[in-house]
């Protein structure tokens, strides 16, 4: 996200790896070191299972594992020329592909929701039965194995308040928001499953299929894992502290080798008003508003038709004897991982405690190893906060690849496990340090001593990380792992706040992002790491700003939206603004194969000006908007990705199509299908 409620605030005052003149270090060693899993997974990634990596993993009513239906050409390489930047009103695309707008916002899922105005008239009815706004992480799921046929699970992340009503926002003489204003804005944030076809070519919706349907910020959700049924989660609507309403501001996303969704919470603490001093501490940490929220929802409390405190619930005032009677607690509902069973429209989201509560960017497992646990990776964006993992306690077995109910396996794996947070070190290693009650913390004491239990660790998630030593990141985002060999790649998108670097966030005031990437070892507690690529303009100082030697056919800024592609194809996304990458080229979809880049000594090797053409621009996106969310047929041949918060966009079902001068459109953020002129393979010759 980078309108809005775009989140720079820093509120990690820890000191933690303060460390100066690290550059110099990193310069000179540059390689990661990989130990014995490369080699499983190398085997794995001609297994069966790598199509469940990828897309392949789930087929209706609990689906088949399915493999992916093509075999890699040898040598895998990128069969397209890197594009020029853009910064028109559409998108543009390789030459040889095509682009069409599909599900933009407000697209009715059913026949409760009217057809989208371009007037901005829809009630909150119409927009809690049709697609959400503001598009962001997303996973297709096959139908049977098909990729004709599936399902398109999507994040709608956050609103445009002038777009989402005819004159924008109101409010009345004493400050509060309408009703229905709020209604129609809770209902437009969340996620959805949609199910999408391709007919002559050409992706469609399924209006009215009996799987589609939207999540919000008020649907009925499930607390599962260490803070289920505790004091920390009971409400004056969940006295037993088992459920809750909603989720919020949803931006990556994961999904389950059991074929399940994860959609992600993260600025949700702008929703959500506690003007009391002093705050909670996980509160203070977490940065709830303490003075206005993003929407101003809170203040509808009170109108003549609020049902069951569907607004006061954002107030955070202790207004009664107890937590049982007020929504004292109703923010410690949220920052969570969200786990969706796109194939049962009756089944409820449920919320996954044991994987931290934070700023929750994408949650992204690594290939499935038969009698090993599970593993997921998690970043917290914002400015210096943390990359963190969970480790399943359950180990796995390929039959969870087709549960007959994929929600119990969900519980079986990501409701006991250890939550680990990341330490980088200067020399090229790192630690995951656990959080559990028997921590030990950087001052001799153990997280035990300070919260307890691991209920309350979890609910303080950050503080307990600061405690550790975990490592203050230039804001990570989405994480993606290698199915050629598991190495773990995950964007930090940029941090101007950045005063003091650390050896893996080498550049002070860092407007332009780069993609961190490590191998965890047979321990799972070690791992090492390097820069994969620094963000740059391509005219910047290669000594002290473009390090990988970017040039004008890659520059990029801000890296955010990031996957692999079960070939091996590593896919970057951006989200930018306000930096000379940004007076060159709207935001935009690149390209890289990481195992064709190879130094002197056979390893693998970073982006540098001796090899910097590997990575191509294959997609710009249209004025104003960040592209994001990244999905894939089996076949690889549709990619779908995500324009959010365009300024004058779209005007034709041709995504490429540009809004003509002086034309202006309501802007709508759309799922982008591109696929080959030719019906062939994206990507590659
Ligand atoms: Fe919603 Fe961190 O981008
Ligand atoms: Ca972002
Ligand atoms: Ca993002």
């Amino acid at each position: 996200m980078s309108r809005e409620t775009g989140n720079t605030h820093v509120i990690n005052t820890s000191q933690n790896e303060p460390m100066a003149s690290v550059l110099e270090k990193y310069l000179s060693r540059r390689t990661v070191l990989r130990g014995g899993l490369s080699a499983a997974f190398a085997m794995m990634a001609s297994t069966s299972l790598t199509g469940c990596f990828d897309g392949g993993g789930s087929s209706g009513g609990g689906g088949s594992s399915t493999p992916a239906t093509d075999t890699p050409a040898q040598p895998l390489s990128l069969g397209f020329e890197s594009i020029a930047g853009s910064k028109t009103d559409g998108c543009v695309v390789a030459q040889g592909y095509t682009a069409q707008v599909l599900a933009p916002w407000g697209t009715p899922l059913n026949t409760l929701a009217n057809p989208w105005q371009s007037d901005g008239s829809n009630s909150s009815e119409d927009q809690a039965n049709s697609v959400g706004m503001h598009h962001d992480g997303m996973h297709f799921f096959p139908i049977n194995g098909s990729s004709e046929d599936g399902l398109l699970a999507i994040n709608f992340e956050y609103i445009d308040q002038s777009a989402l009503h005819p004159d924008g926002p109101t409010r009345d003489a004493e400050g509060r928001r309408p009703a229905e204003e709020v209604r129609k804005e809770i209902n437009a944030h969340g996620a959805g499953v949609i199910r999408i076809t391709k007919v002559n070519g050409r992706w469609q919706v399924v209006d009215n299929d009996p799987l589609n349907r939207r999540f919000t910020t008020a649907s009925l959700m499930d607390l599962s894992g260490p803070l289920r049924g505790t004091a920390h989660v009971r409400t004056k609507f969940s006295k037993n502290g088992t459920q809750t309403r909603g989720t919020n501001n949803n931006c990556g996303n994961g999904y389950t080798p059991w074929g399940t969704y994860l959609t992600c919470e993260e600025n949700w603490p702008n929703v959500f008003l506690n003007t009391s001093t002093p705050l909670p501490e996980d509160q203070r940490r977490i940065g709830i508003a303490t003075s206005r929220t993003s929407y101003g929802w809170e203040s509808a409390a009170g109108d003549s038709t609020e049902v069951n405190d569907e607004f006061t619930r954002f107030n955070l005032a202790s207004t009664a004897a107890s937590a049982e009677e007020d929504y004292r607690n109703e923010a410690s509902t949220y920052g969570y991982i969200v786990e969706i069973n796109p194939f049962d429209a009756s089944s409820r989201a449920v919320k996954r405690t044991a994987l931290g509560r934070f700023r929750h960017e994408g949650c992204w497992p690594i290939l499935p190893v038969e009698g090993q646990p599970v593993t997921f990776y998690m970043g917290d964006d914002a400015q210096n906060e943390y990359l963190y993992k969970f480790v399943s306690a359950a180990l796995w077995t390929a039959a969870d690849a087709t549960p007959s109910d994929p929600l119990a396996t969900g519980a079986k794996y990501m409701d006991e496990g250890t939550l680990y947070v990341a330490r980088f070190d200067a020399d090229g290693t790192g630690r995951w340090l656990p959080l559990t009650v028997d921590s030990s913390t950087t001052d001799g004491r153990t997280l035990g001593s300070i919260y307890g239990d691991l209920a309350t660790i979890i609910l303080n998630t950050r503080g307990a990380a600061d405690a550790l030593g975990a490592t203050p990141m230039d804001r990570p985002e989405w994480t993606a792992v290698n199915p050629l060999n598991g190495d773990v790649y995950l964007t930090l998108t940029n941090n101007s706040s950045r005063t003091e670097a650390n050896a893996a966030n080498p550049r002070t005031r860092n407007l332009n992002g780069h993609i961190i990437r490590w191998h965890d070892a047979e321990d799972r507690v070690s791992f090492t790491w390097d820069i994969f690529v620094f963000g740059s303009d391509a005219a910047a100082d290669p000594t002290t700003t473009n390090f990988s030697g970017l040039t004008d056919l890659n520059q990029f800024a801000s890296p955010d939206g990031l996957s692999f592609d079960s070939r091996g194809i590593l896919w970057i996304e951006t989200d930018n603004g306000g930096n000379a990458v940004a007076s060159a080229t709207n935001d935009q979809v690149l390209a890289v194969i990481p195992t064709t880049l190879l130094d002197a000594s056979g390893n693998q090797a970073t982006i540098r000006a001796e090899n910097q053409t590997a990575l191509r621009r294959f997609f710009v996106g249209p004025n104003g908007c960040e592209v994001t969310g990244l999905a894939f047929t089996p076949d690889h041949k549709t990619m779908f990705v995500n324009i959010q918060h365009p300024g004058n966009w779209p005007y034709s079902t041709d995504a490429t199509e540009v809004t003509p001068a002086g034309t202006s459109v309501r802007p709508r953020a759309s799922t982008v299908a591109i696929q080959r002129v030719d019906g062939g393979d994206i990507g590659v010759a």
